[in-house]
């Protein structure tokens, strides 16, 4: 079979924020202890921080880093988490029936961004939590000292504002399962006097409000219309969750990973819905602004889904893991980010270590899971513009979404440097696909580097014992012929492609 993929560095979509390739930890089962903070492990260095786990991390170039929650910052105090370590104290986080130490913070926190040079995104309280708790973090982490939670600041070894920008109005507010849950118009409301005050604070600060927690949910539109046209003024961004998987592969029913493996139809609609509801609320408040969407929960999960911590410090939950069709889904969503690059301004995967993550750890080690390479491809490659990819392909009847095209093609140019990427997933389980990718406009100087990720197997996966059963390999780099190149993608295949422009 063949498909074509036709590239014109002049018909783009939008520049691509570089803030959509960020990440997420919560303070829940081991992405902060035993995961990003790991005092115990003999790995770690005097911070607790593994250097290890830092280079992993890095090596994803994550560029906005959401914190510290998550269901479990609605029933979050942020002052326990600060000062000296043996004055903070244990609670019950009841999000995740699990034991908080406090151990790590607001300082340690930034102190990990620093490291890992990424912007950072705390998520304030806003389930328990009052709109002055709030305000105090905001001055907590921004203000020069003076006044009383600066003053703290300084006093717990940090004189100079962090100058945090990037703010959430609590977390899935619209879900019965969050602490202090309300309905569309009381959160609204209580955001709109939350962004008031933390902006009064510090009116540099950008704040996002609670989306739907995903498709699903009965309230799903409704909520996204009624909580933009109430608070438009006073955000930002507009957060949007979802989640997927494949779980017919655990029950009797029939198997459908080509529908699975068909996911982007949904994210793309998706970003649709709620770029629609961003339009129409705009509409509405006769606004100039625009509101863009942060997508800052978003990843496949659907086995490890006990929540319970059973009481515990750093259980062992939601620890999935993961395999080759969620590395092409993976793909596929961060191709969702690129074809709406105008809309989707900021991402965040949930999460970054341990829990529905990337990264899976051990006191003496680690390992990267499949879903790592996708991501790592993407944000190091996908920079400038996003371009509008015209796409021939052969498709596939899904049960779930009719006829999909058997590739999704997604591409990006940066004018600055000239160079260019090309991201092609083959969801074919079956059938290889004999490509030709053309440039329209002006050719490559060169084909610089070419990548794949296969396997016949769509489950397989990656483990402590066999670390590199599911990676990516550099291939021979396809011959350049005038302004196209033809090259073969496997079945069930992710391939890169990068290109120097002169
Ligand atoms: O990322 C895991 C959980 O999923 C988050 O705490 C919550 O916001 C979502 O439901």
């Amino acid at each position: 079979r063949t498909a074509t993929v036709a590239l014109n560095t002049q018909r783009i979509v939008s520049d691509i924020s570089p803030l959509i390739f960020g990440g997420f930890a919560e303070h829940m089962g081991r992405c902060i202890y035993e995961g990003i903070y790991d005092p115990a492990s003999p790995l770690a260095d005097a911070r607790g921080f593994r250097p290890d786990v830092m280079k992993a991390l890095k090596d994803l170039n994550y560029r906005i880093m959401r914190y510290p929650g998550g269901n479990f910052v609605s029933g979050y105090r942020w002052m326990d988490g600060i000062g000296p370590r043996e004055q903070r104290p244990r609670r019950r986080a009841l999000a995740w029936r699990s034991i908080e130490t406090n151990q790590f913070g607001a300082d340690e926190f930034m102190e990990f961004a620093r490291e890992l040079d990424t912007e950072p995104m705390w998520a304030v309280n806003l389930g328990t939590g009052s709109i002055q708790e709030a305000a105090d973090l905001v001055e907590y982490m921004n203000l020069p000292t003076g006044t009383q939670f600066s003053d703290l600041r300084a006093k717990n070894g940090n004189k100079d504002p962090y100058g945090v920008k990037y703010w959430c109005l609590g977390n899935e507010m619209d879900g019965p399962w969050q602490i202090g849950h309300l309905d569309a118009v009381a959160y609204a409301d209580k955001a709109v006097e939350a962004a008031k005050l933390m902006r009064w604070m510090d009116p540099s600060i950008k704040t996002i409000a609670c989306g739907s927690s995903n498709t699903a949910m009965p309230t799903f539109p409704e909520w996204d219309r009624v909580v933009l046209e109430r608070a438009w003024e006073h955000i930002d961004y507009f957060s949007m969750h979802y989640y997927v998987g494949n779980p017919n592969m655990n029950s009797k029913e029939a198997v459908d990973t080509d529908s699975y493996l068909a996911s982007s139809v949904h994210f793309d609609e998706h970003a649709e819905t709620i770029g629609a509801a961003i339009r129409l609320a705009k509409a509405q408040n006769r606004s100039k602004k625009d509101v863009g969407i942060c997508w800052d929960e978003w990843n496949v999960w659907y086995r490890a889904v006990g929540g319970d911590g059973g009481w515990e410090e750093a259980p062992h939950i939601l620890e999935e893991v993961y395999n080759l069709e969620d590395a092409l889904v993976v793909a596929q969503w961060l191709g969702t980010f690129l074809r709406k690059a105008d809309i989707v301004r900021i991402a965040c995967i949930a999460q970054i270590v341990n829990v529905i993550a990337p990264i899976m750890t051990r006191a003496d080690g680690l390992f990267l899971q499949t879903i790592y390479y996708p991501l790592m491809m993407f944000s190091n490659h996908a920079v400038g513009n996003s371009l509008d990819v015209l796409v021939k392909a052969p498709t596939h009847e899904t049960q779930k979404f009719g006829e999909v095209s058997l590739l999704d093609a997604t591409a990006s140019f940066d004018p600055a440097s000239g160079k260019g990427a090309a991201f092609l997933v083959n969801r074919s389980q079956t059938e290889a696909l004999d490509v030709t990718v053309l440039w329209e406009d002006v050719a490559p100087g060169e084909l610089t580097q070419a990548w794949q990720m296969a396997g016949h197997e769509p489950a397989a996966a990656n483990s402590f014992e066999q670390p590199e059963a599911v990676t990516i390999h550099t291939i021979d780099v396809p011959k350049l012929d005038g302004g196209r190149v033809t090259l073969t993608l496997p079945p069930l295949s992710f391939t890169v492609l990068t290109s120097q422009h002169s």
